[in-house]
């Protein structure tokens, strides 16, 4: 169930209670497809040319670590980028919800650790397929390709098939520094800030949106 419209303008929440929300829809959006939360956009550097965004599907929410997950592939630009500079950036939205959650965070690459193999266990052979394009992703080709080799355009890979992927496939862990909550209201939009600091402990504050 997620929790539409937490503003009441005459019921005012604790601060504790927004994050609690926060969680919730985080959790929501991992289940959820349909969920806007589903699919942040992810926001990294290039040392040269500014900032680079994309969306990612949320695959993972540990609150105990305060760490996000998404998988990608281990040749893209997002890992090479992530890979100089661990600084990324999430943005969160649902239209049902009217919240957008906007995150800073420490990413770390995982190729082929436990956590990565867990992962790579855990995914559909319809995900993995993903991971057994030829070329690396954003390589220019002459053709309007996939990059799959042409036996897998029409039917996912078998699960020895699929192995061929494994060299391909990372996941990147975000650990969340800050949270930056917005709650469109008709009354006057709401908005709250939590931080941590490097030991983990919370601080929390209104803002004004
Ligand atoms: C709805 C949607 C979901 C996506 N999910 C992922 C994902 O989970 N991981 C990923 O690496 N790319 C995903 N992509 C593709 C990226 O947005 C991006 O185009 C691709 O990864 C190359 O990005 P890069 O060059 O910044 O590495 C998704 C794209 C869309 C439109």
């Amino acid at each position: 169930m997620t929790l539409v419209h937490i503003w009441q303008p005459d019921e005012e929440p604790e601060l504790g209670t927004i994050l609690e929300n926060v969680w919730h829809l985080l959790g929501v959006g991992l289940r959820n497809r349909k969920h806007g939360f589903h699919l942040p956009v992810v926001a990294t550097s290039t040392p040269d040319e500014g900032p680079d965004v994309r969306k990612v599907v949320l695959r993972g929410v540990d609150r105990a670590h305060r760490l996000l997950r998404f998988h990608s592939d281990a040749r893209s630009s997002k890992i090479r980028q992530i890979e100089q500079n661990p600084r990324v950036a999430f943005a969160f939205y649902d239209a049902a919800e009217e919240t957008q959650v906007r995150i800073q965070a420490q990413a770390k690459v995982h190729r082929s650790d436990d956590a990565a193999n867990a992962a790579w266990q855990g995914t559909r052979l319809f995900s993995r397929r993903c991971y057994l394009a030829e070329g690396a992703p954003g390589s220019p080709n002459e053709l309007p390709t996939s990059g799959l080799p042409n036996v897998f355009s029409d039917r996912n890979p078998t699960e020895e098939e699929s192995r061929a992927g494994r060299a391909n496939f990372a996941i990147v862990l975000s650990e969340i520094r800050r949270l930056d909550w917005l709650y469109l209201c008709h009354q006057g939009h709401r908005s709250a800030r939590f931080t941590w600091d490097e030991a983990g402990k919370l601080t929390s504050t209104w803002v004004q949106p």
